[in-house]
């Protein structure tokens, strides 16, 4: 893949305040983009300026959303370099929601190399206040101009970036999970273990209510059921319960986390007892009621460890460990992000540079 580059004739200006950037406000210089026709193959990578892009009103994926995504992060080390974590996880699990959305596959190479080239140009983006990175989308969107339902035969992918801070305005601090009972996300069999925009569009409601209720995220319960704990709108979840580390197990409805499988492989390096298995709200509410819900909390590339303090499921209120963040899902934390911005060695090998 030979990548073309046109440079933007006038940089923008940098946020001032990188203490307050936000996520997903703020877009780099550059962007990455590709096409790809039937019978031909994806063909003319380029890095072009940021910026709007013509599609028809007929364009597929306006219609039937046939487009997948992922989320990484380029870091800044204190010597000034960049990294990645991981970053051939995302651009596999790109191809395992690909063939479900019947999408053509990307070669793993090909996304990295995208990544590598448009990081390095706009390297000057990857802001370094503390908590801060580089939040990088590649996105794959059908185009044909065309409104029978059918795969696509014209593609686009595309990388975006922007730097940003913490996912959740609380930071660090824990946050509060309301249980829906109401709506589903997904089911087995559907495209709840892809990454795909229907599945955020279909946890817009849940998230409405949510918020409503002052809550930041939604737990999802399995969709046939109701009562198997699933994942969180933008996260995978956790509980420790009586020194046990558990985590849904991946039930073709549930998101497959890079954040999620580097907890698990960390905890089990650690000796601690981890299961991934079906777990129910009701055992979440008895082991609160005994007092052997240790902790909660949540993984993803956006939302990096976030303790939840709060779980609202019905009538039921639970405020887990004072509401304060435990010692597991701290040295989950303080562990990841410490390899992220090469402030700890990398000794499980995921720490690839610019
Ligand atoms: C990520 O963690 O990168 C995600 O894709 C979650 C997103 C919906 C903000």
């Amino acid at each position: 893949m030979e990548i073309r580059i046109e440079k933007i004739a006038s940089p923008k200006a940098k946020p001032e305040d990188e203490s307050k950037l936000g996520f997903g406000h703020i877009f780099t210089d550059h962007m990455f983009i590709m096409d790809y026709d039937a019978g031909k193959g994806w063909h003319d990578a380029r890095i072009v300026p940021f910026g709007d892009i013509s599609i028809s009103p007929a364009s597929m994926v306006l219609h039937y959303a046939q487009e997948i995504f992922e989320g990484l992060k380029a870091y800044r080390t204190p010597d000034g370099g960049i990294q990645f974590f991981r970053p051939i996880e995302n651009f596999k699990r790109l191809n395992v929601s690909a063939e479900r959305l019947v999408i053509p596959q990307l070669p793993v190479e090909d996304g990295l190399k995208a990544l590598h080239a448009l990081v390095e140009l706009d390297k000057d983006w990857v802001p370094s206040a503390e908590g801060t990175s580089l939040y990088i989308r590649p996105f794959i969107f059908a185009d044909d101009p065309y409104i029978g339902v059918r795969p696509a035969e014209h593609y686009y992918f595309m990388i975006i970036m922007s730097p940003s801070g913490a996912y959740y305005a609380s930071g660090l601090d824990p946050v509060g999970i309301y249980v829906e009972t109401n709506y589903v996300r997904s089911v087995k069999g559907g495209t709840g273990f892809t990454k795909t925009g229907g599945n955020y569009a279909a946890s817009l409601a849940g998230q409405d209510e949510a918020h409503r209720q002052n809550y930041s995220q939604v737990l999802w319960l399995d969709g046939i059921e109701r009562k198997y704990i699933e994942e969180v709108g933008s996260m995978n979840i956790f509980f420790v319960i009586d020194g046990e580390v558990v985590t849904p197990e991946l039930r073709g409805s549930v998101l497959s986390g890079i954040t999620r499988k580097s907890s698990l492989e960390l905890c089990r390096k650690w000796g601690m007892k981890v299961s991934e298995r079906a777990i129910t709200i009701q055992e979440v509410a008895e082991a609160y009621d005994s007092g052997k819900l240790e902790e909660v909390f949540g993984t993803g590339t956006a939302a990096v460890i976030s303790p939840v303090g709060r779980l609202k499921w019905g009538d039921k209120i639970m405020e887990i460990n004072g509401n304060k963040i435990g010692a597991v899902t701290q040295r989950l934390y303080d562990t990841m992000t410490g390899m992220q911005y090469g402030k700890l060695p990398d000794d499980m090998g995921w720490i690839e540079k610019l």
